[in-house]
């Protein structure tokens, strides 16, 4: 590359981030962080309005979360769980079987979402493999469109993301690949419900596939890093109706919805499902350390059960997977968490901050849906509303909306054209406001600019909300 554009010497450039062209990449740098806002090194505060990257629960510098952390390094800071453990992490392993849906009773620690994905591929697969009743044939796995589980390379195989995916195809496995549930762009054609009519499409590939199908993987109720996009009520109950039905397993990636996001511990729960295998990370640790989990029900669990001779234990574990700080960290946050009324309160604020966006945006003729669930919204800029054609991606709208709502004081990251909204659960209606005030007001002007270059962009037609 032409060194002119970077100077080695400059830290930024030294450290490479993800997702972020570091060619004109200028980058904030955070000194400190209080309850929902950060502190630049330059002195700007920011409220973070994306919970750094999704996962900030309580807020930075929590005090319980700060005093867990601090005891647990008074006794232990690291011990592998391969062959031995920490009480801390056997702890939370039982609350986790505890707080999490149905049976799932059996916790697999790993240090990131992705890592949770990937044990859950191999963890599906060896079950079939050895199970009591094996079914050798059972290889593949179905995956939505505009899937995403995370970026190593099992979980980006699984990904339909054509942006961030797509390049890496000649090293990936091919899943079999199910429609994008999306509630706002229903195929016109349809003479269903938007719910029968997703419901049916992964039907006929299940019946298709379903012998050559360890799992079905899915997010539930919303893909977050899709740009939010939000099934019709009720699908996840059926795709686990069908999934029974054909024997298939279903692995749910909780890894953006669970933890209270939206509105409930795990968003499975809203539709009363029990996954075979849940993938939980972020918002584990209450966003403070790196820690992920997968969490099996007991019939795999125990396809793993045999004497040592047999070779059937998992063959998967991360150097890192349950660490004690981390641990300490989680049970700190899922105190919390279970406090009486704490998730009554978040969904209280989740629909606070909604109204908020819908009263403010309902009207404007660039605002195309505002979805999501709870504290996890998406706002979605169109070009034209009736038909909901985009703008063109060089316009980069959503990128100009966030580098605005940074100037004044809220950080986002936009994925696209949509805009992001992942505050910490603990926000106040107050700091909700400023959020609300200054991501609204950056829209308004971005698009109105935007428009005044453009003149051939025109809008009409109403906007729809979708849950
Ligand atoms: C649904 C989902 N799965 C998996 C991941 C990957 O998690 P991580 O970035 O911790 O590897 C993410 C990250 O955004 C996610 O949203």
């Amino acid at each position: 590359m032409n060194g002119s554009m970077t100077n080695p010497a400059e830290p930024q450039v030294a450290h490479w981030h993800g997702f972020t062209q570091m060619a004109d990449h200028d980058s904030l740098v955070i000194d400190r962080g209080e309850g929902c806002w950060l502190t630049t090194t330059d002195g700007q505060k920011l409220f973070d309005g994306v919970s750094s990257l999704w996962c900030n629960v309580h807020g930075h510098r929590h005090v319980k979360l700060d005093s867990a952390i601090r005891e647990q390094l008074q006794r232990v800071a690291h011990v592998t769980t391969l062959g031995m453990s920490c009480q801390t992490t056997d702890d939370l392993a039982k609350r986790l079987t505890e707080l999490t849906p149905g049976d799932l009773g059996h916790v697999f620690f790993s240090s990131d979402g992705s890592s949770a994905v990937e044990a859950a591929l191999k963890m599906s697969f060896q079950y079939w493999q050895q199970r009591e009743d094996p079914r050798p044939k059972k290889t593949r796995f179905l995956a939505l469109g505009s899937a995403y589980h995370g970026d190593t390379t099992g979980a980006v195989s699984l990904g339909g993301i054509k942006y961030f995916h797509q390049l890496f195809s000649p090293i990936l496995f091919s899943p079999v690949r199910g429609p994008i549930p999306c509630s706002y762009r229903v195929p016109a054609e349809i003479d269903v419900t938007p719910l029968e009519h997703y419901t049916n499409e992964i039907k006929v590939l299940l019946e298709k596939h379903h012998e050559e199908l360890a799992a079905m993987v899915m997010e539930p109720l919303v893909q977050g890093a899709a740009g939010m996009i939000t099934h019709p009520a009720g699908l996840l109950r059926n795709l686990r109706e069908l999934c029974d039905h054909y024997n298939v397993l279903l692995i749910c990636d909780e890894v953006a919805t669970g933890f209270g996001r939206t509105g409930k511990m795990f968003a499975c729960e809203h539709e009363s499902v029990t996954p075979d295998i849940l993938c939980i990370g972020k918002g584990l640790t209450g966003g403070y350390l790196p820690m992920a989990a997968t969490v099996a029900r007991p019939h795999v669990f125990n396809a793993f059960l045999a004497r040592a001779s047999d070779s059937r234990q998992f063959f998967h574990g991360h150097t890192f997977g349950g660490n004690p700080l981390a641990a300490a960290a989680a049970m700190a946050s899922l105190d919390l968490l279970t406090e009486p009324s704490c998730l009554d309160r978040v969904s209280e604020k989740g629909e606070y901050l909604r109204n908020r966006i819908i009263s403010e945006l309902s009207d404007q003729p660039h605002v195309g849906d505002i979805r999501g669930r709870c504290m996890m919204l998406g706002i979605e800029l169109v070009a034209d509303r009736a038909t909901r054609r985009p703008f063109p991606a060089e316009f980069q709208l959503g990128r100009s909306v966030c580098r605005r709502t940074v100037r004044n004081g809220v950080w986002i990251r936009p994925l696209g054209d949509v805009i992001i909204l992942m505050p910490p659960l603990i926000a106040t209606e107050a700091e909700l406001d400023i959020l609300a005030t200054v991501v609204t007001e950056s829209i308004k002007a971005e698009t109105a600019n935007l428009i005044e270059q453009n003149d051939s962009i025109s809008s009409d037609a109403s906007i729809t909300h979708h849950e």
